[in-house]
């Protein structure tokens, strides 16, 4: 598997497996199958409810524990965050059956970002994670805390695909050794994103499928992807998008595709800021 390294000199796996909204149910054979396809960086959170599964799996696999790279995430914690994100940290490990993870991202840019990031980066020192990093925050948010803070994030995971590029995004990340990661790179197929006449189009010319063209695609930004399959063919088509790169025109092609806006939900909105809040994990 191909690797980037990481600001902090930890290497991570450019293609992952992500299991968001994959039910607790099924996400033992899903992630088996993911590590029989050849995955080794497993991507889940604790507000998905699947980290024992995840875990179930991952300890089943007998593949030894430094060839994996597990990422969860830290729900959105009340203050005392420094505390309360701790506790959450030991839940999740223990839900995953793990002593150490790969990488611990903050889920949303909400709550006491301070105490949470505060306690992450206590949680780097005391060798419990390899590194830390953020989701969804935009550049305004990702560099505030990284001008305040000792410990730049190491990535940041934001929504990216076709249709929303984020490329000044990256380029903020770039000058600052943040890494971009991927979330919903197929856009979960909105827009019709797997028929996409240009993406079928280019797909044909390499005799790959669309997925594999966006997989190859944000590989060749530098991206980190974590596609999402319960199916074990999509699995093992997925996870086979090293034998082939895009043209240069190709690349610029897909470039004309971005909309410059979110398929999903603005984390600037305040209707979402408020929907977010409510929400309050157990742990
Ligand atoms: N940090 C965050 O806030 C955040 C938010 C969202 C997601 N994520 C992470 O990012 C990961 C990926 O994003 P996502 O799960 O939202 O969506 P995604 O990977 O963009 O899309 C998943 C969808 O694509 C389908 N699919 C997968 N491979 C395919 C293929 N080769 N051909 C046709 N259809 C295919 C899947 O269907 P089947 O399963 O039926 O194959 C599923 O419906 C998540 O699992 C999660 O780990 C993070």
């Amino acid at each position: 598997m191909h690797t980037v390294t990481l600001n902090n000199g930890v290497d991570m796996p450019i293609l992952g497996f992500g299991v968001y909204q994959i039910p607790p149910e099924q996400t033992e054979r899903a992630v088996s199958e993911a590590l029989a396809a050849g995955y080794r960086l497993l991507d889940t959170a604790a507000a998905y409810g699947n980290e024992e599964a995840v875990g179930r799996a991952v300890e089943n696999s007998g593949i030894a524990r430094e060839e994996l790279f597990v990422t969860t995430k830290l729900w959105v914690q009340d203050a005392p965050a420094q505390a309360n994100t701790k506790r959450a940290f030991e839940t999740s490990l223990t839900k995953l059956g793990l002593d150490y993870l790969d990488l611990y991202l903050m889920h949303q840019p909400y709550g006491d970002v301070y105490g949470q990031w505060r306690a992450m980066e206590d949680l780097t020192r005391e060798g419990r994670v390899k590194a830390i990093g953020v989701a969804n925050f935009h550049s305004d948010r990702l560099v505030d805390l990284i001008v305040n803070n000792d410990i730049t994030p190491a990535v940041d995971q934001i929504e990216t695909h076709p249709f929303f590029q984020r490329v000044a995004d990256q380029k903020i990340m770039r000058d600052h050794g943040v890494r971009m990661q991927s979330w919903g790179g197929f856009a979960e197929g909105r827009n019709n994103l797997f028929t996409h006449p240009l993406l079928s189009e280019i797909a044909e010319q390499h005799g790959k499928s669309v997925a594999q063209v966006v997989l190859r695609w944000l590989i060749r930004r530098d991206v980190v992807a974590i596609p999402k399959s319960v199916r074990a063919e999509r699995m093992a088509e997925n996870i086979d998008v090293f034998d082939f790169e895009l043209t240069d025109d190709q690349m610029t092609a897909i470039a004309g595709l971005d909309t410059g806006a979110s398929l999903f939900f603005d984390h600037r909105d305040p209707e979402m800021v408020t929907w977010l809040a409510k929400r309050r994990l157990d742990a």
